[in-house]
């Protein structure tokens, strides 16, 4: 065979043309040599209100570590348990590179599965892999899922106040700044979250005294008096969100649903309890009103059936929640044919590096829909150095390799968990005038 001749064989050329440029490439690439994972640390601290949980994962390879959040801050120290008790000596002398063998052997390794607890305790694991793996490749992680298919995460805001008009100046204020999704929330003039609060003794004798009060009657007719008060003031040319924090009953869903339609919102955010979760082929047919869920689910078993029916429009997940990026990553393709968009959960009770998995997840999946917005305060930009960059409502990556954040480990001691007030959002003190508790 003359040269010529070889060359024009398909098969032989493209060889030829691999053979020639592999040279240089192989030179660039870092060294990809067998490693072990050495040690595993939690890292807990507390620059804000929530008790952060990251995870260490140490390497044979000198100054080669990887970062990744478990921050389940309700329950936090089941999860730093599970990690340092249970996860660290089932993981040392295995090799970090393996991260899907990895997560599914962490998987089973308890026989039951799939709690809250674990998963946070699996995520922190994963995510500090995929930083791990980002380094030895030189790349951010949303590389090593494909790279970008967007520049940014665009962000939603929260507003929130005791009157319509607070909640139209704050919504003002984030359009001021150049957002154009922002979620606006109705509070109780008596100081609670989500339009629960305190209550008057005198009114209700029978209550505990560390009650929130919530009277879901009032709250889905009062919502939608607050959109209209919002559309007529400042028109439809800014996307709005409203969170109902699932604290409704099946009727009331359809109710607000349907009432919530002329107010044209970008999306309705957890309407029901994971427990309805059957409820929502009916919540789909009765109402145009786009449909956010998922924020409680733990299992894909939860998000099936309403993705594959197309029940839901977003599906907001807490990532660390379901074990990590990988299951998000799976989450997130699984959505993409039947039209369901993401929209990660983003709240300050996840950690920067939980932040940064979101964001890569952000930039290189098609299906991204919105990304919840949490601007770290000072404290926690000291302790996790290289924080994202928002701008305009925008959320960049970080171009450093993996998640491109260090966590002063020493700056961490400096905000320790306060554990005189758990962090419980008083969930567990939610009720109606009769005293039954509210289900998130
Ligand atoms: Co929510």
């Amino acid at each position: 065979m003359n040269r010529r001749h070889f060359l024009k064989s398909g098969s032989l050329a493209a060889l030829a043309a691999t053979a020639y440029s592999q040279a240089p490439l192989m030179a660039a690439l870092p060294s990809m040599e067998p490693i072990k994972i050495t040690d595993i640390k939690v890292i807990t601290t507390s620059p804000e209100r929530a008790h952060l949980v990251v995870v260490k994962v140490e390497t044979s390879e000198p100054g080669l570590y990887g970062w990744g959040c478990a921050t389940f801050t309700q329950r936090a120290l089941t999860v730093v348990t599970a990690v340092e008790e249970y996860l660290k000596p089932f993981l040392i002398g295995k090799n970090p590179d393996n991260i899907e063998g990895l997560y599914q052997s962490m998987y089973v390794s308890s026989y039951w599965r799939n709690g809250p607890v674990l998963n946070n305790a699996i995520s922190g694991v994963e995510m500090a892999l995929w930083d791990i793996k980002g380094k030895r490749a030189g790349m951010p992680v949303y590389q090593l899922l494909g790279g970008k298919a967007r520049f940014a995460a665009d962000l939603y805001a929260h507003a929130s106040g005791s009157t319509f008009e607070q909640v139209e100046d704050s919504i003002r204020s984030w359009m001021e700044k150049g957002y154009r999704h922002i979620r606006a929330q109705f509070m109780s003039r008596r100081g609670g979250s989500y339009g629960s609060g305190g209550f008057d003794p005198n009114k209700h004798p029978n209550l505990p005294p560390e009650t929130r009060l919530f009277e879901p009657d009032k709250y889905v007719r009062t919502i939608p008096k607050m959109f209209k008060h919002l559309r007529d003031k400042l028109g439809f040319g800014i996307h709005l969100l409203h969170d109902t924090h699932e604290r409704i009953n099946n009727a009331q869903a359809l109710y607000l649903g349907k009432a919530l339609e002329p107010y044209e919102l970008f999306f309705w955010e957890d309407p029901l309890p994971p427990e309805e979760v059957n409820f929502f082929k009916q919540l789909r047919s009765h109402t145009t009103t786009p449909i956010a869920m998922g924020e409680l689910f733990n299992n894909p078993n939860e998000w099936i059936d309403i993705v594959q029916n197309q029940y839901i429009d977003f599906i907001r997940v807490h990532l660390s929640q379901i074990g990590g990026l990988g299951p998000g990553r799976k989450l997130a393709a699984f959505c993409e044919p039947y039209g369901v968009r993401t929209a990660w959960h983003g709240p300050g009770d996840n950690s920067p590096i939980g932040h940064a998995a979101g964001i890569a997840l952000d930039l290189a999946c098609q299906n991204f829909g919105i990304q919840e917005q949490h601007i770290f305060n000072e404290p926690a930009q000291e302790v996790f150095e290289g924080c994202l960059k928002i701008e305009n409502g925008y959320c960049y990556a970080n171009e450093a390799p993996g998640w491109g954040i260090e966590v002063n480990e020493e700056k961490a001691k400096k905000y320790p968990w306060d554990r005189e007030t758990p962090f419980d959002y008083h969930w567990g003190e939610t009720r109606k005038p009769d005293g039954s508790i509210i289900k998130p």
